[in-house]
């Protein structure tokens, strides 16, 4: 017998890209109710390459008798409406950032913190991290195991997409009004987008960083060590999909290239591609659609007694948010609901 399964924020960009997984994987579900704004209702989205789902307005919708309920609608939205299908009996796994940091809300990559699952019972509410926390910890744990690591710093090169639908467009409007010499309308980011980058990633706070520098510190000491020191710089770029790090790592303990490209190799879910040519490392435009995080330029940091740098690239949309989600779902059923 198959699961009744919801996705909530299901016209978006996280959602569509969820109903795509969930049909390419063939999930065991019986059966699979989109949900967004009362604005969509009535409007269909795709289920794989047959089926087509009616959207449904969430804040109308009773979970009762849903198993699994996938949501990405924001984090207000979530805020809402996430308890609520929970007390229904609902297993949340919610990608906005709104319960990530709840001591008693999980927060998983199923292959870095996959026994933190079994916690889902105190709230029935999984957190999905940050898109450019999920890349990066994946990248980090192997080589954690292999010389602990005390501190990173990262830069990231964000992609629209992880900003939503609208975001996209913003670019591509933006683009277009550039080359037909027509005003720049600027509605999502704070500043033109097009041809530019932009070094501001969600809110301020009042240490000058921003909210999206400190997700990536704070998640990755709760997913794998919070003995970790991580400071960031998070950059939104104009490219449609796919997130990019460049990230220094100081190790307690001694470690090699070869060593910690080894490590990577052998770790599920990562693809090191490392020639050390022209075209021997990943872009985000090659990882769009592909499932797995990609590890470049594996090099020693020679300022640091025990320091690598490298480059990791992967699909936002996809590794970074629904298809983690995903697994986290494919993890509840094999090992906690089945
Ligand atoms: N994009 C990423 O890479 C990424 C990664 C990790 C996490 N996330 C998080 O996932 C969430 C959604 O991201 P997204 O990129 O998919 O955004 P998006 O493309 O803007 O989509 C937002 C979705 O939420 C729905 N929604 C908005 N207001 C709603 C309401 N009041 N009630 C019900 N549904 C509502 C929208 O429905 P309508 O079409 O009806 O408006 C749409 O389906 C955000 O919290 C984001 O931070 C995104």
């Amino acid at each position: 017998m198959g699961y009744r399964i919801a996705v909530a924020g299901a016209t978006g960009a996280v959602g569509h890209e969820i109903l795509q997984i969930l049909a390419e994987r063939a999930f065991p579900a019986d059966e699979v109710t989109a949900l967004a704004s009362g604005a969509s209702e009535g409007q269909t989205v795709s289920f794989g390459e047959q089926k087509e789902l009616n959207v449904k307005a969430l804040d109308k919708f009773d979970f009762t008798g849903i198993d699994i309920a996938l949501f990405s609608p924001g984090a207000k939205v979530s805020a809402q409406h996430a308890p609520r299908a929970a007390a229904a009996g609902a297993i949340v796994i919610d990608n906005t950032s709104h319960f990530r940091m709840e001591s008693d809300v999980p927060l998983v990559v199923p292959e870095v913190n996959a026994k933190a699952i079994a916690d889902y019972s105190a709230r029935n509410i999984i957190a999905n991290p940050n898109c450019s926390t999920i890349q990066m910890v994946l990248t980090l744990k192997p080589l954690h195991d292999l010389a602990h690591i005390r501190r990173v710093v990262v830069a990231t090169y964000q992609s629209t997409s992880g900003a939503g639908r609208e975001a996209m467009d913003e670019l591509f409007n933006q683009t277009r009004a550039i080359y037909m010499n027509e005003p720049i309308q600027k509605k999502v980011f704070p500043k033109q987008i097009a041809f530019n980058v932009i070094p501001q990633i969600d809110t301020f706070l009042d240490d000058g960083s921003t909210k999206e520098e400190w997700k990536m510190a704070a998640e990755t000491q709760k997913i794998l060590d919070p003995d970790i020191q991580v400071t960031a710089t998070c950059v939104r770029v104009p490219v449609f999909i796919g997130h990019a790090e460049a990230v220094n790592i100081e190790f307690e303990n001694v470690i090699s290239v070869d060593a910690a490209r080894k490590a990577l190799k052998a770790f599920p879910g990562i693809s090191v591609i490392d020639y050390r040519t022209e075209e021997g490392y990943v872009t985000p435009q090659e990882c769009a659609s592909e499932d797995k995080v990609f590890v470049s330029r594996i090099r020693t940091d020679p300022t640091r007694p025990h320091g690598l740098n490298l480059w990791i690239v992967a699909d936002n949309l996809r590794k970074g948010a629904a298809l983690n989600a995903v697994q986290i779902a494919e993890t509840l059923v094999s090992d906690y609901i089945g």
